[in-house]
């Protein structure tokens, strides 16, 4: 582990003022994000450095240096102060990978508001819960997307402004606007808002058994552990050209697809495509990407694809590979090893936790299937029932983490009662369920709650059960994770039907199609199996468990323990 030497020898010398000193930050002085993903690299002689090579769909590459970014951010920072969008108020991001949502990201922060970055692919029920319940004063979208906006814009007053950023010469309505970064007048400079490090910055959506997605509220003093875990954990150094797999509509893509490494001054890549293993394979090589980060699903994929595509590859600038989002098969570790002879290097962490927490560091001897180890600073814990750490080694229990680190989130927005019920005697519940081994390395056992997790994004039960109860044929409905072996689960639901409608194959297709369209393709259901009616507990509460216990064939056991947890 580079400044800390080994391993372990990291623990005795951690600490997190590390941060502020190579971040050349002093205490009561400001503390932006957007200052110090762009203007700091700027000062640091990086301006010309290339900050992001940017591939379209079609394949066609943009570079933008570091000057950019600040040029562009400011730019997009000025626009809202032309708006009159005040610090604190919150500024949806609604677009597919494309420069402007980077751009607009940085803006956002550099004026003291709060960046909502929200997936392109959410239908308008997904984005109107999420736009109602931040009550967000405006959003950046594009011309494929702005068509969602409207939809539901009469039922947003709070939302003042829409801007389409690729929106020249489009017919606008009222409350609309188009703007163009690259012919906008250039903005030398932006006077900065000088925020502190709890300075509310990001507002990210996760999901909950119960009730609708919860907005994760977060900080610009993260930056601390985002820049020391980029750094020690992805090991990036300057010449790295990193490439991190994920979309910032989730926090992957923003703590590491924006913050962390730009914090650092590093070059980025980023693919407006999905998944696609030629041209993932094809980015490698064209640009030399040495550390890559990914997630397990898009692995399984790329191991069912075979070795004969890897070889018609030149992937020999890759010197560091890291994974997160749900657990990662100890086959796919030996397999990485094997065609890239390089293991995957998995991490931990949460949309709450804002960075990584448990992790395979750089160095460390790594146990196939296993999470790693705390980062230095953070304490983790499994715990009984009773909510104090389990001490015999091997015995599962709930993943806990001691309060604070800098990148904890601060509330659940507009839902406090949800945040302060995450703690329990006081160590912050995550959640999982995870066991320690006799050389403190943690493994993964499963959910401790009904969320399902498909392909690494988590999938609210409850939001998918509602959407369904919006099509005219459902009377009632319970959602639950199916095992899958590439995505790990996917939506199924089982659904009782309204008097007058009956079970058949185009129904299933219809009610698909429903959900993809109006929550987003991860939370659509792969499979829809018509009940009579569902179990549910005495108090009324479907007993998700119960179904999904049917579903893999395990023994329920004792179903009065089921009942109204
Ligand atoms: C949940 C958090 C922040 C990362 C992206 C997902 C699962 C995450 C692992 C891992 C097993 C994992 C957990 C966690 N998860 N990483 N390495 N092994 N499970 O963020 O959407 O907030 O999901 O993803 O269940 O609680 P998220």
């Amino acid at each position: 582990m580079t400044d800390l030497g080994s391993y372990e020898t990291a623990y005795d010398k951690f600490d997190w003022q590390l941060a502020r000193k190579e971040l050349g930050y002093e205490d009561g002085s400001p503390l932006n994000i957007g200052y110090y993903c762009t203007d700091r690299n700027c000062e640091r002689g990086l301006g010309d450095t290339v900050a992001l090579i940017w591939e379209d769909s079609s394949g066609d590459v943009r570079r933008y240096t570091f000057n950019d970014l600040r040029i562009h951010s400011n730019a997009y920072a000025s626009l809202l102060a032309d708006l009159k969008i005040a610090s604190g108020e919150r500024v949806c991001i609604f677009m597919d990978r494309v420069p402007d949502l980077y751009f607009s990201f940085l803006g956002i922060l550099k004026l003291g508001a709060i960046a909502v970055p929200l997936f392109s692919a959410f239908g308008e029920d997904s984005l109107l819960t999420r736009m109602e319940n931040s009550g967000a004063a405006a959003i950046f979208t594009t011309r494929k997307h702005v068509k969602k906006v409207r939809k539901i814009r009469d039922r947003l007053p709070q939302l003042k402004h829409i801007v389409v950023v690729d929106g020249d010469g489009m017919a606008l309505k009222e409350r609309e606007h188009a703007f163009n970064v690259e012919t906008a007048p250039k903005v030398e400079s932006f006077d900065v808002y000088p925020a502190t490090a709890d300075t509310p910055s990001v507002l990210h959506y996760t999901s909950g058994t119960t009730g609708q997605p919860k907005g994760a509220l977060h900080v610009h003093g993260s930056i601390f552990q985002q820049h020391l875990t980029t750094k020690w954990v992805l090991d990036l150094k300057p010449g790295d050209v990193y490439w991190c797999t994920a979309d910032p509509g989730w926090v992957t893509g923003t703590s590491y697809g924006i913050i962390g490494p730009w914090s650092l001054g590093i070059t980025q890549v980023v693919l407006e495509v999905g998944f696609f293993p030629a041209r993932w394979y094809g980015a490698i090589e064209n640009f030399g990407v040495t550390v890559w980060y990914s997630a397990p699903t898009a692995i399984r994929l790329l191991m069912r694809e075979g070795e004969a595509t890897v070889k018609k590859f030149d992937l020999s600038s890759l010197r560091h590979i890291c994974s997160v989002g749900e657990p990662l098969n100890p086959e796919a570790v030996i397999w990485s090893e094997k065609v890239y002879g390089l293991p995957f290097h998995d991490t931990w962490w949460q949309t709450e936790t804002g960075s990584i927490m448990i992790s395979n560091f750089p160095g460390m001897k790594i146990k196939p299937g296993s999470m790693g180890k705390p980062f230095p600073g953070v304490t983790a814990a499994v715990l009984g029932p009773d909510y104090n750490p389990v001490l015999e080694p091997g015995k599962a229990g709930v993943l806990a983490l001691k309060p604070p680190w800098p990148s904890m989130f601060r509330t659940y927005w507009n839902n406090p009662s949800t945040y302060e019920a995450k703690f329990k005697n006081g160590w912050y519940i995550t959640g999982d369920r995870a066991r320690i081994d006799k050389e403190g390395y943690f493994w993964f056992v499963g959910r401790d709650d009904d969320v399902i997790n498909t392909g690494g994004h988590l999938v609210s039960p409850f939001e998918v059960e509602s959407a369904l109860l919006e099509h005219e044929a459902v009377a009632e409905s319970a959602a639950i994770g199916k095992p899958d072996p590439v995505n790990m689960e996917v939506v199924k639901a089982f659904v009782a039907l309204k008097p007058g409608h009956e079970p058949s194959h185009d129904l299933e297709l219809n009610i698909i199609n429903f959900i993809r369209k109006h929550l987003s393709p991860l939370a659509m259901p792969q499979e829809i199996e018509f009940v009579k009616s569902l179990p549910k507990t005495r108090s009324g509460k479907i007993m998700r468990r119960l179904l999904r216990a049917q579903e893999t064939g395990e023994e329920i056991g004792d179903i009065s323990t089921l009942e109204d947890d």
